[in-house]
């Protein structure tokens, strides 16, 4: 079964990304950019311009991860590419119609646009919303931190999104993020996961991301 490897930079060394991205290309599918405003997450990452840097510094796709109170002030300021994905959290927004209504914009700039569901958030609140989306992302930890256990009820999930895909004959890609690694991979994508963010397990890999990235490839 084919998946796409996405290492997430937060875990990366914070600075010497350059470095970690040149050294990554050649293995992974893209990368992963976790945005944390410490309001929506008890954490803070980077801003717009960290990542318009990044797509500066690489042709790879960007998949941007919003965990963010206001999105639409960070869309604003993002210099995004056709081949980079934005996804929004369903959390982040006081209404369905908003969030439909940032979709649509940022599908309008030509970037694709995701949507994700935290780990608390019961899938049925989206299932009337996944044709608008490029990607599904099933939440496999709380979001915030990098280096937590997968949720085994993630499973499930990808299941039931399987399911509404099938149901409503759509085509958009299965993602999971947090605590992907070695041991879980394989179910994970046996289950239907396509797109997968990986931070810990590939930068704190014994031997380098590049030898841990290659192995998780070869599953
Ligand atoms: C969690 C982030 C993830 C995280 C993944 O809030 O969205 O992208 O960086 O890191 P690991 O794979 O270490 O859970
Ligand atoms: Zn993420």
């Amino acid at each position: 079964m084919s998946f796409k490897l996405y290492p997430s930079l937060i875990a990366a060394d914070l600075l010497d990304l350059r470095t970690a991205i040149k050294e990554l290309e050649s293995s992974c599918d893209g990368f992963h950019l976790d945005l944390m405003d410490h309001h929506f997450v008890p954490n803070l990452s980077w801003g717009p311009d960290f990542v318009n840097s990044i797509a500066c510094a690489t042709e790879l796709p960007l998949w941007v991860h919003l965990m963010v109170t206001d999105p639409g002030a960070i869309i604003e300021q993002l210099q995004l590419r056709t081949q980079d994905l934005v996804t929004l959290h369903y959390e982040s927004f006081t209404s369905p119609e908003l969030l439909l209504e940032l979709a649509l914009l940022i599908k309008k700039t030509n970037t694709k646009v995701g949507l994700a569901v935290s780990p608390k958030t019961d899938i049925s609140v989206i299932i009337g919303l996944l044709a608008q989306f490029h990607q599904i992302l099933i939440m496999s930890v709380e979001p915030g931190f990098s280096g937590q256990q997968l949720l085994p009820a993630s499973y499930a999930k990808i299941e039931q999104l399987i399911q509404a895909r099938r149901d409503q004959n759509l085509n958009f890609r299965i993602a999971v993020d947090g605590g992907v690694n070695l041991a879980n991979l394989n179910k994970l994508v046996q289950a239907g996961a396509q797109d997968l963010a990986v931070g810990a397990a590939v930068f704190d890999s014994f031997d380098g991301p590049v030898a841990e990235l290659q192995r998780l490839r070869a599953k």
